[in-house]
C-alpha cells in the first residue's frame, strides 16, 4: 500500500505544503522556543459530546494554517479529561508524524478527581495528573506543563519544585502558570530560577473587555523575560458580530451556557460590542480579527489563545493577521467605548 494511505486503506492527512508561508512566528520571552502569533485552544468543542470529525477538522485547519500550537488541560472536556482522549485518538490518526512540528500543552490544578490529592496545588497532584494527561494523549512528554491556578494553601515553592521536577523527568520540556497576579508571578519566577528551570509562560485572560493583565503584570513577564499566551481572546464570543441579533442557537452562550450564559450578554454589553463592530468594519476586518489584533499590537503578547466551534471560524480569525495596525485615532475610539 502507498504511504499515502492507512492501513484501513482510507487517505492520510497530508498537511498543507504552504502551512508555514503566512504565520508569523514570536519568541517566548527570553527563551528559545518561538509560539504563532494565534493558538488555538481545546477547551469546548472537544469534549466526547462534541462532534469528532468536527474537531478533527479544527486541528487540521489550524495545523494548515501554521497553529503550530495547541493548548489542554486535564478537565477539558466534558467529562472531564475527554479532550485529551479526543487529542489523543486525532493525534494517532493525523499527527503523529508532525510530533516535531507541534507544541502541545496541558495543565492541572482546577478540580479533576475526588478526594483531597486532585485539585489546587500539591507536588502529589500535578505530579500523577501529568502522568495521566500523557496516558490520555498518547504522548510521552508535553512541549509546555501549566499550573492551571494559584493556589494559596500550598507553598509555592512545592508548586514550583513540582514543574521543576517534571521537566527534570523529561515530561515536559518547558513550564508555565496560569492566572496568577503580577505579585506571585514575580515569587514563582524567582524560584523557578532558582531550581534552574526557568518559567516559559505565563497564561492570563486577556481581552479588550477584561484588562487585568495591564495593572502590573506584563511589566513583570517582560521583565523576567517571561512570555505571555492570552486565553479567551474574544471573551468566549461576546468579541464577535454572533450575538448582535439575538442568541444564535449554536453558539456557546445558548448551546453550553456552563461559563458563557445569557443573563451576561445584556443590552449595555451589546450596544458596546455593536460600537466596537462599527470600528472594525471601517478598518476593513471582522470584529473577532480586530479584537485578536487589538492583543496582537502589543509585542510583549506572544500568542493569542483562541477557541472555535467550527473551522471557517478559525479561517475568519487567522485574518486579523493581515492587518494589527492600529491609529491613535482608532485606539482611542476604542478606549472610549470600554469606558
Ligand atoms: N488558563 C485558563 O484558565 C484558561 C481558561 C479558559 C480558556 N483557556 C484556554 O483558552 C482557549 C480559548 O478560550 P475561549 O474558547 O474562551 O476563547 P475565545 O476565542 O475567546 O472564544 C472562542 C469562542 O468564540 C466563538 N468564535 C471563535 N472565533 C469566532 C469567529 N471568528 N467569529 C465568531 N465567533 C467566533 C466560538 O464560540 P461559539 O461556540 O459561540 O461558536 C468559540 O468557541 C481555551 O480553549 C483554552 O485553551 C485557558
Amino acid at each position: 500500500m502507498s504511504k499515502l494511505f492507512g492501513v484501513s486503506g482510507k487517505k492520510k492527512y497530508q498537511p498543507k505544503e504552504t502551512r508555514y508561508d503566512k504565520m508569523n512566528y514570536r519568541r517566548c520571552g527570553k527563551s528559545g522556543l518561538l509560539l504563532p502569533e494565534i493558538s488555538l485552544g481545546l477547551w469546548h468543542n472537544f469534549g466526547f459530546t462534541d462532534n469528532f470529525e468536527n474537531a478533527r477538522n479544527l486541528l487540521k485547519c489550524a495545523f494548515d494554517n501554521g497553529i503550530t500550537h495547541f493548548d489542554l488541560a486535564n478537565n477539558y472536556g466534558p467529562p472531564y479529561g475527554a479532550a485529551e482522549s479526543n487529542f489523543g485518538t486525532i493525534f494517532k490518526k493525523d499527527f503523529k508524524p508532525y510530533r516535531d512540528e507541534l507544541v502541545i500543552s496541558t495543565k492541572a490544578g482546577w478540580d479533576m478527581w475526588p478526594g483531597p490529592y486532585g485539585n489546587f496545588g500539591s507536588k502529589k497532584y500535578l505530579i500523577s495528573s501529568l502522568d495521566q494527561s500523557l496516558q490520555r494523549m498518547g504522548l510521552d512528554y508535553v512541549d509546555i506543563f501549566y499550573h492551571h491556578r494559584p493556589d494559596p494553601e500550598t507553598p509555592l515553592e512545592e508548586t514550583m519544585s513540582a514543574l521543576d521536577h517534571i521537566v527534570r523527568q523529561g515530561k515536559a520540556l518547558y513550564v508555565g502558570i496560569s492566572q496568577y497576579s503580577a505579585e506571585d508571578t514575580l515569587k514563582a519566577t524567582k524560584i523557578l530560577k532558582d531550581l534552574g528551570t526557568p518559567c516559559l509562560i505565563h497564561q492570563p485572560r486577556y481581552n479588550m473587555m477584561d484588562r487585568w493583565v495591564e495593572n502590573g503584570l506584563l511589566e513583570v513577564l517582560e521583565n523576567e523575560g517571561v512570555g505571555a499566551i492570552a486565553f479567551s481572546p474574544l471573551s468566549q464570543g461576546i468579541l464577535t458580530d454572533k450575538y448582535l441579533k439575538g442568541f444564535p442557537e449554536d453558539s456557546r452562550a445558548v448551546k453550553d451556557g456552563r461559563y458563557l450564559k445569557t443573563e451576561q450578554i445584556d443590552k449595555k454589553l451589546i450596544s458596546k460590542v455593536s460600537q466596537l463592530n462599527e470600528i472594525a468594519i471601517l478598518r476593513g476586518q471582522s470584529l473577532a480579527q480586530m479584537a485578536i489584533a487589538w492583543l496582537l499590537k502589543d509585542k510583549r503578547i506572544t500568542s493569542i489563545l483562541v477557541g472555535a466551534s467550527k473551522p471557517e471560524q478559525l479561517l475568519d480569525s487567522l485574518k486579523a493577521l493581515d492587518n494589527l495596525q492600529f491609529s491613535s485615532k482608532n485606539l482611542k475610539e476604542i478606549e472610549n467605548i470600554l469606558k
